[in-house]
């Protein structure tokens, strides 16, 4: 195993501040964000303790007179709908055989990156929870786990190694051979709380009060049927299991989506939503709660 290897991380958002936090005391790690920006990084621990973390952080321009620290994986921690162009960018700055992690959620930027990019690309779903404080602050909210893989496990090798890292790194990480499933039941998650929390501006919690459940309930009967329909094979508890139980143990929090709406930004409508709504239209089947859902979220 390569003892240090170069990682960068595309996006100093929050995610790309948790994953960059713990990853620069393990390997050589560049933060790349849109701006430069002052190391270090004020890096809010689940135990609530706070440290200053020097994180090199830069931006693709300022490393391109660097030639000596190509990367050997690139981090994607840009929202869905900002990666296309993010990686535009990142192309001219390192060979086009270096292998990507996405950490996007939904499922529509994974297949557009594993089309275009020449070399590999990984797919994580983490259900570690971030947020920005700041310019500098990130606020590790919640601890979870981290999934890689790629969609045709054409590299579980690089997988494996992959997650070696993350694992040196504290955290909680393993090779999935079966990403994909694990990114659309992600995404039947995100698809049956976000849009809904978002719109009535409410915590996860109160999706289980009236009127909500019932809106609920019909989200999760249209995206199970639709997502076997497409092969995928359905949660052991079932659908309705999987996403009341998150419900239940994120009850007091604010979505992203709610949090983009509420801030006035963007949102991961697209990633979301429109690969449910693309399958419906595959099946050929009508998806109206689906539908009234993708109109009422802002994109
Ligand atoms: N946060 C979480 O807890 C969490 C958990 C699981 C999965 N995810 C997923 O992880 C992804 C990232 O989420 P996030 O919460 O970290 O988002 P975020 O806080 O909005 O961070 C995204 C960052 O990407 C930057 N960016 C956008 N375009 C860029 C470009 N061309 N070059 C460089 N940087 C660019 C943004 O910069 P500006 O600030 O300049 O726009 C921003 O700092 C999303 O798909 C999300 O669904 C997040």
């Amino acid at each position: 195993m390569d003892s240090s290897p170069t990682w960068w991380i595309l996006g100093a958002g929050a995610l790309g501040r948790l994953f960059a936090a713990r990853l620069t005391t393990t390997l050589s790690l560049h933060l790349i964000g849109r701006h430069p920006a002052g190391a270090p990084l004020h890096y809010h621990a689940l135990s609530s303790e706070c440290s200053s973390v020097d994180v090199a952080r830069t931006t693709l321009s300022a490393l391109a007179s660097k030639a000596h620290v190509r990367p050997s994986l690139v981090m994607l921690a840009t929202k869905s709908y900002a990666t296309l162009t993010a990686v535009e960018e990142l192309a001219a700055h390192v060979a086009p055989q270096t292998p990507l992690l996405s950490l996007q959620n939904g499922f529509s930027i994974q297949p557009r990156l594993a089309e275009l990019w020449a070399g590999p690309v990984l797919c994580a779903s983490t259900t570690e929870a971030a947020y920005v404080e700041g310019d500098t602050g990130v606020v590790h909210a919640g601890k979870g786990t981290t999934w890689v893989g790629d969609l045709d496990n054409a590299w579980p090798t690089l997988a494996r190694d992959c997650v070696y890292w993350l694992e040196k790194a504290g955290f909680s990480a393993y090779h999935d051979t079966a990403i994909v499933q694990r990114l659309w039941h992600k995404l039947a998650i995100n698809a049956a709380i976000n849009p809904l929390v978002a719109r009535y501006r409410i915590r996860n919690g109160q999706l289980r009060d009236r009127p909500f459940r019932r809106m609920v309930d019909a989200v999760i009967d249209e995206i199970g049927s639709l997502l076997e329909e497409e092969g995928v094979v359905p949660p052991q508890a079932g659908w309705h299991t999987l996403v009341w139980e998150v419900i239940v143990a994120t009850a007091n929090n604010r979505a992203s989506m709610l949090q983009d709406v509420l801030a006035g930004r963007s949102t991961e409508r697209d990633a979301i939503l429109g690969p449910l709504l693309a399958a419906a239209k595959r099946q050929r089947r009508y998806a109206p709660t689906l539908e009234t859902l993708y109109h009422d979220t802002p994109s």
